[in-house]
């Protein structure tokens, strides 16, 4: 049996569905928090029910009461964590919720895992924990100490929990540094929804860092795609790891990283029909369409009804506070462009 937790969240429900559609069992595990619109949560699980072979939970990874006796009953072999507070913008105006559930939520899914045993624990990390790296393309080899938010500081902290884990307990561990994902039945606080409401009310859309901002996207049947074949390939030690030159993408424990969820397919623009696949990586300008002609500064934008049919519903947003999921190099929010300083005052001493 395969737990995959935040079931009812954008890439849980993609990877949920696609594992259903191979035939395998599938525990969903959701809190359905109301980050954003839990109708369209509560729309995307009404599919997964569809299916015979899944068996919901509402349940909060915080609770580890709870999470542990889900453990218990239905012994997962496999464990996909996608529950999680997403948002890069989201985690100035709330930081604590990224604590809760990123780091004290993740500490009782390993606790979980580890008294399992479960065989392969997959997780999602993120692109944003390059931070202020900018040596390209980006690559599990380079060193991410450089978070540029406190999302990016969780994802991290999470590969790192995980190593430790791999490491004193032997569990098998994969963090997938996840680009922004796009697709049906996506975030509603995510850029280009936030783009297409104001398309079609006709509104101007926003543009940060005077539009020179750049990202690519990767498309959410990709990333379903390479996390389900991650799962049942569980990373083994690696012999040739050394310890006098540690390299950060594996190690003498059970535990890697991976850049993407997938291999990109393609260098033009995302939003391109002909490139469903991001290349990760910033691209030059030449490549791209120009800005949106139109600009302003940034207000909320008012919500919307939620869903109720079997297509993806008509999300309703967050205020502007909250933003995307992913950064590399920058905070990023529903128009991802709002750059921080190039400099941090920060440094470790010996
Ligand atoms: N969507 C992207 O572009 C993207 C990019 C990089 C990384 N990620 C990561 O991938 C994962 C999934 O992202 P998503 O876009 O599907 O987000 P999402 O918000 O749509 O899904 C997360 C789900 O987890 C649930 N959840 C949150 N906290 C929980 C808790 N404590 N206990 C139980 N359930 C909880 C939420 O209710 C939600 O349904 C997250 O870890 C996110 O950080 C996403």
């Amino acid at each position: 049996m395969i737990l995959v937790t935040g079931a009812a969240g954008f890439i849980g429900f993609h990877v949920a569905q696609r594992l259903l559609r191979d035939g395998e069992s599938v525990h969903g595990l959701d809190s359905l928090n109301d980050y954003y619109d839990i109708g369209l949560k509560q729309a995307r699980l009404n599919l997964l029910r569809e299916h015979q072979g899944f068996t919901f939970h509402l349940a909060d990874l915080v609770d580890a009461k709870t999470l542990a006796r889900i453990f218990e009953d239905h012994k997962p072999d496999h464990v996909v964590n996608l529950a999680a507070q997403a948002g890069v913008r989201y985690s100035l105006a709330n930081p604590k919720a990224y604590i809760d559930s990123n780091v004290t939520g993740f500490l009782n899914l390993l606790e979980a895992c580890r008294s399992g045993p479960v065989k392969h624990l997959v997780f999602a990390s993120s692109s944003s924990v390059y931070g202020l790296n900018t040596a390209m393309p980006f690559s599990v080899h380079q060193p991410t100490d450089h978070p540029v938010s406190l999302y990016a500081a969780t994802k991290k902290a999470n590969e790192l929990m995980a190593h430790s884990h791999s490491h004193v307990y032997g569990l098998p561990a994969t963090g997938l540094r996840l680009f922004t994902a796009y697709g049906p039945w996506g975030r509603p606080d995510m850029a280009l929804f936030h783009f297409t409401r104001s398309i079609l009310e006709g509104k101007p859309i926003d543009v940060y860092d005077q539009g020179r901002m750049q990202r690519d996207f990767t498309y959410i049947d990709d990333i379903a795609e390479g996390i389900v074949r991650t799962i049942h390939r569980p990373p083994a030690p690696d012999p040739a790891w050394r310890g006098d030159a540690p390299d950060p993408a594996s190690s003498r424990a059970p535990f890697g990283s991976t850049i993407s969820a997938t291999t990109p397919r393609s260098n033009s623009c995302a939003s391109s029909p002909s490139s469903r696949t991001a290349s990760a990586r910033r691209r030059s300008s030449a490549s791209c369409p120009p800005s949106p002609p139109r600009c302003r500064s940034r207000t909320p934008t008012p919500p919307t009804s939620p869903a109720t049919s079997a297509s993806p519903p008509r999300p309703r947003s967050k205020p502007a506070s909250a933003g995307s999921s992913s950064g590399t190099g920058a905070i990023t929010g529903p128009d991802f462009g709002e750059s921080i300083p190039p400099r941090s005052p920060y440094f470790l001493r010996r």
